[in-house]
């Protein structure tokens, strides 16, 4: 069994006086973690005499692929928007950077894939001139270029190896 790679999100709600009832004890939510896989990718390896060889893929082994890409925009705009942002005003609708706190594990495929549910998630509020650059032709509506935060693969102790 190769490493698990994992992403991890923490999302994060200083503001306890600002948070939102969650169900009908009053409860309230104050943290999040919220932690995925990346999307679809390409294969890691194969065998020898298989005809579709690391050439065969257009960022080689184990990149993500634009299905991957899809689904995380998926997933970041119809069902963590769509719970945190839009049913439960938990997050700001549009993207503030003291409110949510983005870590990768530092492989291309989970970087990837936490940029794309970035996207997913803030993208269709993003207000152009405040969140992006507002000039057309230059630069994709609706993409705010959000951190990703990574630490090197050999300390990353939070990422499980199995
Ligand atoms: C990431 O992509 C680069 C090429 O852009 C490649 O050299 C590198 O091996 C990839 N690393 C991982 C962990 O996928
Ligand atoms: C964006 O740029 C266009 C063209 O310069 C301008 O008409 C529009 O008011 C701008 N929008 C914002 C939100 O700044």
């Amino acid at each position: 069994m190769k490493a698990v790679v994992i992403l991890l999100v923490l999302i994060l709600k200083l503001f306890f006086c600002n948070s939102h009832p969650i169900n009908d004890d009053d409860d309230k939510l104050v943290f999040l973690q919220a932690v995925w896989r990346h999307g679809d990718r390409s294969p890691i390896e194969t065998y020898k005499s298989d005809p579709y060889q690391e050439d065969s893929w257009p960022q080689g082994w184990g990149q993500l692929s634009p299905k991957g890409m899809e689904q995380h925009v998926y997933l970041g705009r119809n069902r963590l928007k769509a719970r945190y942002i839009d049913e439960l005003k938990f997050l700001s609708p549009y993207y503030n950077s003291h409110e949510i706190y983005v870590r990768s594990t530092d492989v291309n495929r989970t970087i990837a894939s936490a940029i794309s549910n970035m996207f997913g998630m803030y993208g269709e509020n993003a207000r152009p001139g405040i969140d992006y650059p507002n000039c057309t032709g230059c630069w994709p509506i609706g993409f705010i270029p959000i951190a990703i935060h990574s630490v090197r693969e050999d300390t990353d102790y939070v990422r499980k190896r199995s």
